[in-house]
């Protein structure tokens, strides 16, 4: 028997406020919390749902430098963005924090300086990169070079991102700082590191002992962790954006964010109730932390050992994370820009909420990466949601209408078909309450449309439409049976589809029921007068869908340039004006070519400069036969020094673009030019 708890806090990753949301995010993270807090507040649990902006961090700073704006000026308006979007999504967190807010900073100063004078803290100095031109140290992201193990001149001090290996600053070649571009030296300096060592024993019996029940991922993440062996980790950094490190001679420094981040759970938890203790001081309650697969290590072996150390709050009893969801066959990036963008979604598709958070449940990477597709969105919605949710519900409604002016029938005599249908709908109830339970979302969502599917039937194998006719008593039963079970899909959604759920329950002109009665066969009397039915869902065409796909096509283009300008060589030093007014560039014409004896690569043109007709060699044979060059305008560097090549005298070059794979190609001047006009 799993232990009974009074209560529950429900807390989901807080997003950087460095960025908006994305469908990855809430396929992960956001999608299941919500269905879960749904879920236990139907049930009448005590129940609590924590999140916020997480708004400290380098990733913020370095953006704020690259728009030349504040830290402050990012957060405030991803916030806003986040916030928002959440709330037309219908996220239903109780309260929707931030971490720059006034309570945060107590709490996490509180938290810090307790385990400080606890004596928890190992204070250690050690030698790190200092930007001496912009006065400070650097963090890792921050120092750039090339990457030992695969030469990409533009790796950060953590991270190649083109081989994706780990690194650390000192493994680069060539390290520069990102922010002044000097080359940084590496300076002494001290900071504060909570021993995870020290918790290894606490953890492995907490978790590999006592938690076999967690998600396989998360279960193996902590034990390759631990079998690995923990080091001490820091906990402080050197920056100027975050909560200062409330100690004596630590100026300059704040805390990690990694530190102060997950206190947010409880600064979110103060600020919505004055009650918050109960909620984290209590072994009655059941915490769960929703999280990216990311965020694992932090929420199991670093934040457990914070609180263990503290010693007076509860730990998490569960810590569900899903895999990644990728996004058309690519992973999702928000610097590439390749993401579906909540705030976007919910402007182009007004009126469907409901359906990014069914494809994103429907399809949610619960044990191994997933893709999300627009084909696949569109499918969804319109096999499923429209063919089958909507279907079921319209047809009750519109017939109740049709037959009985909307007043709900009386319930006749039940045949073995109508009390099988009733017993395959009360069944829902304890697989649906099982798996949501146990995370299985999936699973939850397919047993709530099940008893979609369950009327759907219901109503395609009696036929009311054509049994009106000869027997209307029976129809009555037919009617009342399927408006029961629309009741009851209305219950059954609402953790998913809380926008649909309502929607329904305002058609049946009903308030809400409570989830123990879903199953029950009673939940509209006979005599209520029902409301307008309306649809639910609309089938999404596909033009719609093609434009989202266009969209992504631009992207990926952008991507592509933005790629070939980074590929580029750097730019040559600085010529003075004088210096380029000393070249002479002419438009000529190409009069004659032909290859040059013995050689690959060689073409002899004779050119008609304007000035005078003069030959020249140039290496361009590989890319051009002499029949398409003869007619053409080219340019010609006309006073460069002639050159002996190959017995023949060449006066003059004639001016090419280099690509980056080393293609050449000719230039000319674009319109038809008397040759000799003068370039520059
Ligand atoms: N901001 C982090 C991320 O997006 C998550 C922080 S969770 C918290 O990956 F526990 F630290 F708050
Ligand atoms: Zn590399």
């Amino acid at each position: 028997m799993s232990k009974e708890f009074k209560r529950y806090l429900v807390t989901s990753a807080l997003p950087y406020a460095n960025g908006p949301v994305h469908i990855g995010h809430l396929a992960g993270v956001y999608i299941p919390s919500d269905i879960y807090t749904r879920y236990l507040r139907l049930r009448g649990r005590d129940v609590v749902s924590v999140c916020g902006s997480d708004e400290h961090g380098v990733p913020i700073t370095i953006k704020a430098r690259k728009e030349g704006v504040t830290p402050q000026e990012i957060v405030d308006r991803y916030h806003r963005i986040i916030k928002d979007s959440f709330e037309r999504l219908g996220m239903s967190f109780d309260i929707y924090s931030r971490t720059s807010s006034p309570t945060h900073a107590v709490t996490a100063s509180d938290f810090f300086r307790k385990l400080y004078d606890e004596g928890k803290f190992i204070e250690k100095s050690s030698m790190q990169y200092y930007d001496e031109e912009a006065g400070t140290f650097l963090a890792d992201r921050y120092i750039v070079g090339t990457c030992p193990k695969c030469g990409n001149d533009r790796a950060y001090g953590d991270q190649c991102e083109k081989c994706g290996s780990t690194l650390s600053p000192e493994e680069l070649v060539d390290p520069h700082s990102a922010v002044s571009g000097s080359v940084p030296v590496l300076r002494e300096t001290k900071h504060w590191y909570l021993p995870l060592d020290q918790y290894e024993t606490f953890l492995r019996e907490w978790i590999l002992d006592g938690h076999k029940e967690w998600k396989t991922n998360v279960y193996g993440q902590c034990k390759s962790w631990l079998d690995g062996g923990l080091q001490p980790r820091a906990v402080s950094r050197d920056l100027d954006w975050g909560i200062p490190v409330p100690v004596e001679g630590a100026e300059g420094k704040v805390l990690y964010v990694w530190f102060d981040a997950p206190i947010g759970y409880i600064s979110a938890t103060k600020d919505f109730t004055p009650d918050w203790e109960k909620y984290w001081k209590s072994e009655d309650t059941k915490m769960v932390h929703f999280i990216g697969k990311d965020n694992i290590v932090f929420h199991c072996i670093v934040f457990p050992s914070m609180l263990k150390a503290h010693g007076d709050y509860i730990l998490p009893e569960n810590v569900p994370s899903n895999e990644f969801l990728n996004l058309e066959g690519d992973k999702i990036s928000t610097s590439r820009n390749w993401a579906v963008w909540l705030h976007e979604y919910l402007d182009e598709f007004p009126g469907k909420e409901d359906v990014l958070r069914y494809v994103l449940c429907a399809n949610a990477p619960e044990t191994k990466d997933n893709d999300f597709t627009w084909k696949d969105f569109q499918a969804r919605n319109n096999n499923e949601l429209v063919a089958v949710l909507g279907n079921f519900v319209n047809r009750a409604l519109v017939l109740t209408q049709k037959y009985f002016g909307g007043i709900v029938p009386a319930c006749g005599g039940l045949n073995d078909y109508d009390r099988e249908t009733i017993a395959e709908v009360a069944a829902v109830k304890g697989s649906l309450e099982k798996n949501i339970e146990n995370y299985h979302f999936r699973e939850a969502l397919k047993d709530a449309m099940n008893i979609a599917r369950i009327g759907n039937k219901y109503l395609a194998d009696t036929e009311p439409w054509k049994v009106v006719k000869s027997d209307p008593e029976r129809v009555k039963t037919i009617l009342y049976v399927a408006l029961q079970i629309t009741a009851n899909t209305a219950v059954a959604i609402e953790p998913f589809m809380p926008f649909s759920a309502r929607k329904i329950l305002a058609m049946l002109a009903v308030d809400k029921f409570d989830w123990e009665r879903l199953g029950a066969t009673d939940l509209i009397p006979a005599g209520h007068r029902i409301g307008e039915p309306a649809l639910l869902f609309e089938k999404i065409e596909d033009e719609v869908i093609q434009r989202q796909l266009d969209k992504l096509e631009a992207t990926k283009a952008a991507n592509r340039a933005a790629e070939s300008v980074q590929q580029a060589e750097p730019q040559k030093d600085a010529v003075s004006f004088d210096d380029f007014q000393k070249m002479d560039i002419r438009v000529s014409t190409v009069l004659a070519a032909e290859k040059v004896a013995k050689t690959k690569k060689l073409l002899k043109l004779t050119v008609d400069t304007g000035i005078d007709r003069r030959e020249i060699v140039s290496g361009i044979a590989e890319y051009f036969s002499p029949e398409e060059l003869v007619g053409r305008q080219v340019l010609v560097l006309v006073n460069l020094e002639p050159r002996e090549l190959k017995g023949i005298l060449s006066r003059g070059m004639i001016l090419m673009a280099e690509d980056a794979d080393g293609r050449l190609r000719l230039l000319g001047p674009g319109e038809k030019t008397a040759a000799g006009a003068i370039v520059g």
